[in-house]
């Protein structure tokens, strides 16, 4: 097996934009059976070279014997949203001793103090995944739960308008510090889509952005953090799935066949990587009348409970096509913080309770074997 101070001399004759030995330029290091995980910093502003060096850094170390995966991440050097200051402190020295373990920034101790790392997926866009995210995270706070929420929808972030929270989030310590609503601690790319942040969350780095948000925000000790994915289950999904130590996923689709079609779609795809499947959930399922509160089934609903049972995964409930649902949600107030006592509210409270206890009784993928020193 391979070890960090292999990996190190692997990275020692690559080189990076402006002439940096890669060894210098690595923020964290983290070896899990034959696959090895490696994070590199690197400017922002020279992504493109930095991409590249990714690249060649992945092949030198999957060459290395014992390593059978190598996946290598881009961080930004520079803190995010933190000022753009004229900084001389460039790698020069690029056969200078890479700095002590302690002193690094990686993504292991960042994930040690997140207990469960829920993803909420679905193969097809606007079947409600932020919606349901938001309640979900607010009903496991409401269990007393310490939870985060992270709007890992890089292209369309719904964060803010689900909770109303503008502005740039406070830099830290180097870590940025995530705003909180209802108790939530929540961050969102929708924070940082600023001139001043770097673009590196975006484009040709989309990939590491999830790494980079777990890595570079203050989440402090958390019970469970909900991430809102993007829609679909293209590259994005598969990398996230791959790097990212999931304790499950929930799967939203509403009843119409195409995205039930599209939420098979993604159930397999994390099988494929092994990700425990916590359920499905229906959204949109039956149509709750605002006026006399009667319950319509607008479309053949109970399809996603039959698709659960059929794929082998547990059904974890069904959620109205519901005015309040739509109209809390879209004024920064979603229905579990604003109205807890609502029968709408109840849907995803108890959603959170199946959650907290599948979460709890599931035995748990091996921890990542985190190597310091
Ligand atoms: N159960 C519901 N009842 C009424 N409206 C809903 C419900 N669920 C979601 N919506 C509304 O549908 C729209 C899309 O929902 P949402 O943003 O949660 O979907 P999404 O899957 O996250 O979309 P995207 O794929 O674009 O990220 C929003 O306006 C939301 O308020
Ligand atoms: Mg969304």
């Amino acid at each position: 097996m391979a070890t960090e101070a292999d990996i190190l001399k692997a990275l020692e004759n690559l080189y990076g934009p402006g002439g940096v030995s890669l060894a210098n330029a690595v923020s964290g290091v983290t070896l899990s059976g034959a696959k090895a995980f490696v994070s590199l910093a690197g400017d922002p502003a020279k992504r493109e070279g930095w991409e590249m060096a990714r690249v060649n850094a992945e092949k030198a170390i999957k060459a290395l014997p014992g390593v059978e995966a190598a996946v290598v991440t881009l961080t930004a050097e520079r803190a995010p949203g933190a000022a753009r200051a004229h900084d001389h402190h460039h790698h020069g020295h690029s056969h200078a001793a890479p700095p002590p373990p302690q002193q690094r920034k990686g993504l292991a101790p960042a994930l040690e103090k997140i207990r469960f790392i829920i993803v909420v997926a679905s193969g097809k866009g606007g079947v409600g995944k932020s919606t349901t995210s938001a309640n979900l995270a607010l009903g496991l706070a409401a269990q007393g739960w310490k939870v985060g929420l992270l709007d890992a929808d890089i292209y369309g972030p719904s964060a803010p308008r689900l909770f109303g929270l503008q502005g740039k989030p406070k830099v830290e310590g180097g870590k940025l510090v995530p705003p909180e609503a209802y108790g939530v601690k929540i961050m969102s790319m929708g924070f940082l889509v600023d001139e001043n942040v770097p673009m590196v969350w975006r484009g040709p780095m989309v990939t590491q952005a999830l790494s980079q948000m777990l890595g570079e925000v203050a989440w402090g000790d958390l019970d469970a953090l909900v991430v809102d994915m993007p829609p679909g289950t293209g590259d994005v999904q598969l990398t996230m799935a791959q790097q990212t130590p999931i304790a499950g996923a929930v799967i939203v689709s509403t009843p119409q066949d195409l995205a039930l079609i599209d939420a098979r779609r993604a159930v397999a795809m994390f099988q494929k990587v092994e990700a425990p499947i916590l359920g499905i959930i229906e959204n949109m399922s039956y149509f709750l009348c605002p006026h006399c509160g009667g319950r319509s089934e607008i479309f053949s609903h109970g399809g996603a409970r039959h698709d659960a049972e059929k794929l082998g995964v547990p059904f974890l409930g069904e959620a109205p096509l519901d005015m309040k649902i739509r109209e809390t949600s879209d004024s920064g107030k979603p229905v579990v913080g604003a109205e807890p006592d609502s029968p709408q509210a109840a849907v995803y409270l108890n959603l959170a309770a199946k959650v907290k206890t599948l979460l709890e009784t599931t035995k748990q993928r091996a921890a990542p074997n985190i190597v310091v020193g």
